[in-house]
């Protein structure tokens, strides 16, 4: 099977546009030159207002509009779903995600786009962690440990992508998201956690700023054939904050608040309690942005 190209240019539908993560992927993608269009069942915000591309509302979880919605493109960023749990009763979230995603998987595959790109999360790992992780950092194995049925939308869908990925050969990568956080959620988040480790102990206190987030859909666009593992690959990589949204050693909160836990290797100072070096690996990512960074009022 001859490699696709990767796509450093062209047509790219952002699914979830006017969500969180959406606005800054639509951003992103159009300040990079794609010609981006945005598909949300829900008006396009500001963000999307203002990168001047092309919207259409869409409900993802109906085939015959996202066929017809995706249609003309090369490649999909797929950020749609309902996006935690608790939000809706718990067989929604399940059913309507499941949905959603096949659509998108299906629909790409009929149209022949070229890559898939979409937003899998770091609760496949076993968020909460109302009972202590396997070990730390979590890396990739650390899988599937589903608490939710939002986190098995997303165990199932990684299954769905893999086997979508064998019959198309077309590359599905899947990000395994992070808490995404915004400058305002730093303010309103993170102070509170300080004096309270057990507040944000549920994710190793990890986080992913929402512009890393989006460069990270970039990074699963542009990734060559050969590093995602060959045509018709799946890989799944957890995109996280190089450090904690803490002020004390990691390794040190780790031992108060899961004593017992094997620490598989050596994590220096507010390091990530994630290992994040598949994301390198594999799309060449990294993250650039860090709470630390957005000044002395956080502080
Ligand atoms: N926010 C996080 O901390 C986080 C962490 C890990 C993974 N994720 C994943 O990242 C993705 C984006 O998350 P977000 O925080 O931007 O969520 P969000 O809720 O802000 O955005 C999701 C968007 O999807 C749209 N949507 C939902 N159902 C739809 C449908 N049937 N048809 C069309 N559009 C529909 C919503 O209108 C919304 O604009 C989701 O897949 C989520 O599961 C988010």
């Amino acid at each position: 099977m001859t490699l696709a190209s990767p796509l450093t240019a062209g047509r790219i539908a952002v699914t979830g546009s006017s969500g969180k993560l959406g606005g800054y992927t639509v951003a992103d993608l159009a300040e990079a030159g794609y010609d981006v269009v945005a598909l949300d069942v829900a008006p396009a915000p500001p963000a999307v207002r203002e990168a001047s591309v092309a919207a259409l509302a869409v409900d993802l979880t109906d085939l015959g509009q996202v066929v017809d919605a995706l249609e003309g493109c090369d490649g999909v960023v797929h950020l749609a779903n309902i996006p935690a749990p608790g939000l809706r009763p718990e067989g929604v979230t399940f059913t309507t995600n499941v949905a959603m995603n096949q659509a998108v998987f299906s629909a790409a595959r009929t149209l022949g786009l070229r890559r898939v790109v979409w937003a899998s999360s770091e609760t496949t790992l076993g968020l909460p962690l109302d009972t202590p992780p396997w070990y730390a950092p979590i890396d990739e194995a650390h899988f599937p440990r589903p608490e939710s049925t939002y986190a098995l939308s997303k165990v199932v869908t990684e299954q769905m992508a893999a086997t979508y990925a064998r019959w198309t050969g077309v590359s599905h990568v899947g990000l395994r998201f992070s808490n995404v956080m915004t400058i305002q959620d730093y303010r309103d988040l993170f102070p509170p956690a300080w004096d309270d480790p057990a507040a944000r102990r549920w994710n190793l206190w990890s986080y992913i700023d929402a512009r890393d987030a989006a460069t990270a859909c970039r990074a699963g666009l542009v990734a060559s054939e050969e590093s995602l593992g060959g045509a018709g690959s799946a890989p799944n990589v957890i995109i996280a904050a190089a450090d904690t949204c803490m002020r004390r050693d990691s390794a040190e909160l780790l031992a108060e608040e899961f004593p017992g836990v094997e620490l598989r290797r050596e994590v220096r100072g507010t390091q990530s309690l994630f290992d994040i070096s598949a994301a390198e690996r594999v799309l060449g990512w990294r993250p650039e942005h860090s709470w630390r960074d957005e000044g002395d009022a956080l502080i």
